[in-house]
C-alpha cells in the first residue's frame, strides 16, 4: 500500500569543501499521483556515489548541478507503484537516475529501464556489480585500458566498488595488478579476496614514500594506471610509468572536497611518450547490455566477486554518503530506503 508521506533528502546549500549535514534537509511531502505518461516509483535502494559530490556544485559537468531545494540525485532501484505508461505495470522492478526519496515521479527517459531481478545475483547488484560501477570496471578494463599478460596495472582506490572489480578484471587478462588502498584491512582484502598481486597502504605516506612503495611493488614499472583517487597517488604513480604507458582518469576522489590538486609530474608523459585520458561510463550507454551480460557470466563462473556496503534508512543518507570520503565503506555504498 502506498504510504501517505514521501520523505526526501534535499540539497539546501552548496557545500564549500567537505559537505556538512546542514547542506541537506529531510522533508516530508505528499506522495504524488502519476498522470498520463508518468510513473510513480517506490525506491527500495539508492546508490551513493562519489559522483554525487560533483553534482552538488554549481560547475559544468556531464549532468546539470542539482538545484537548491531539489532532492539529491542518485541512481535508484525500485518497484512501480502506479503507472500512467502502458509498458510499466505496478510491481515491475525498474532502475533509473532518480533521487534519494521514498517515491519518485518520473517520465520514462533514457536512464530508466526495467530490470530482471531473477537474472541477477541480488536486487542490489544492479547498483553494484551489474550497475554503473561494474560497467565502469568492465569497459574501463576491456575497452579503454586493454592490459596484456606481462604488463603491470596500478589501481588506486583499489578496495572500493570500481577499483576492486578493475583489479580482478585486469588479473583475468593476465596482467600483474597492484592496488593502492587505505589501511591494513583493505590492503589484506586486495590480495586475499580480490587476487591483487600486491597492495600498498597510502595512509600516512607523502609522495616520496608512496613512490618508493610503488617502485617496490612494481619492479618492472607501470604500463597502465587506473586512477580513481588523484592527488599524491597520481603524482607518485607518474614517477614509475613505462614507455608509452596509459593513464586512465576514472576519478579523482581525493580532490572532490577541496581545491584541485593538479598533476605535479605530468612532464613524465613527455619523457615516456605516455597518454593520460579521461573515462566516463556514460559514453558506453549503448553497450550496457553487453557489459552486464559479461559481468553476470563472470560472477556465475565464480571468477568475479564483489562487495556491497548497505546502510539503512533515508535518515542516514548524510552519514552514509560521507563514508565514501573517510573510507569507512566496505564495498559499493548503497542506502536501503524500504
Ligand atoms: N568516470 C566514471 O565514469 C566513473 C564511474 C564510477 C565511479 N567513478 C569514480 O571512481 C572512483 C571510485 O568510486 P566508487 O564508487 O568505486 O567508490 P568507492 O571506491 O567504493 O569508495 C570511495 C573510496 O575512495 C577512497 N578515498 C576517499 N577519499 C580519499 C582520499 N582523500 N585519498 C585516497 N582515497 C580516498 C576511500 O577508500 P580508502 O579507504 O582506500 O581510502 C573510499 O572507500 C571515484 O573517484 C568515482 O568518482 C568514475
Amino acid at each position: 500500500m502506498t504510504a501517505s508521506v514521501n520523505r526526501r533528502f534535499l540539497l539546501v546549500s552548496r557545500p564549500e569543501g567537505s559537505p556538512r549535514e546542514s547542506d541537506f534537509r529531510l522533508e516530508d511531502s505528499p506522495v504524488p499521483t502519476p498522470g498520463p505518461g508518468e510513473i510513480l516509483i517506490r525506491n527500495h535502494y539508492a546508490s551513493l556515489d562519489p559522483a554525487i559530490r560533483g553534482w552538488l556544485d554549481d560547475a559544468p559537468s556531464y549532468l546539470p548541478p542539482i538545484a537548491i531545494g531539489d532532492p539529491v540525485r542518485a541512481s535508484t532501484i525500485g518497484t512501480v507503484e502506479a503507472s500512467g505508461v502502458d509498458r510499466f505495470k505496478p510491481g515491475d522492478w525498474v532502475m533509473g537516475l532518480n533521487a534519494i526519496e521514498a517515491y519518485s515521479l518520473v517520465t520514462p527517459n533514457d536512464f530508466m529501464h526495467p530490470i530482471d531481478v531473477s537474472a541477477a545475483p541480488s536486487v542490489t547488484s544492479y547498483l553494484s556489480a551489474m550497475g554503473a560501477v561494474g560497467l565502469t570496471a568492465w569497459f574501463g578494463v576491456s575497452d579503454a585500458m586493454q592490459p596484456h599478460p606481462g604488463q603491470t596495472v596500478l589501481v588506486s582506490g583499489a578496495a572500493g566498488a570500481v577499483g576492486s572489480m578493475v583489479g580482478q578484471l585486469a588479473k583475468l587478462r593476465g596482467a600483474r595488478v597492484v592496488g593502492i588502498a587505505g589501511g591494513a584491512t583493505k590492503c589484506a582484502r586486495l590480495t586475499d579476496r580480490y587476487g591483487f598481486d600486491a597492495a600498498i597502504d597510502y595512509r600516512g605516506k607523502d609522495e616520496a614514500a608512496l613512490a618508493e612503495a610503488i617502485a617496490t611493488a612494481c619492479p618492472d614499472g607501470i604500463d597502465h594506471v587506473f586512477e580513481n583517487v588523484g592527488g599524491v597517488c597520481l603524482d607518485a604513480a607518474l614517477r614509475h610509468i613505462n614507455q608509452d604507458a596509459q593513464i586512465l582518469l576514472c576519478g579523482l576522489i581525493s580532490e572532490y572536497n577541496g581545491d584541485p590538486h593538479g598533476a605535479r609530474n605530468i612532464w613524465q608523459l613527455i619523457v615516456k611518450t605516455a597518454t593520460m585520458r579521461g573515462f566516463l561510463i556514460a559514453r558506453y550507454a549503448d553497450r550496457f547490455p553487453e557489459g552486464s551480460q559479461a559481468i553476470a557470466a563472470l560472477i556465475g563462473e565464480g571468477k568475479l566477486v564483489f562487495d556491497e556496503h548497505i546502510e539503512q534508512g533515508i535518515d542516514n543518507a548524510y552519514p552514509a554518503f560521507m563514508r565514501l570520503f573517510d573510507g569507512t565503506n566496505d564495498g559499493k555504498m548503497i542506502l536501503k530506503l524500504v
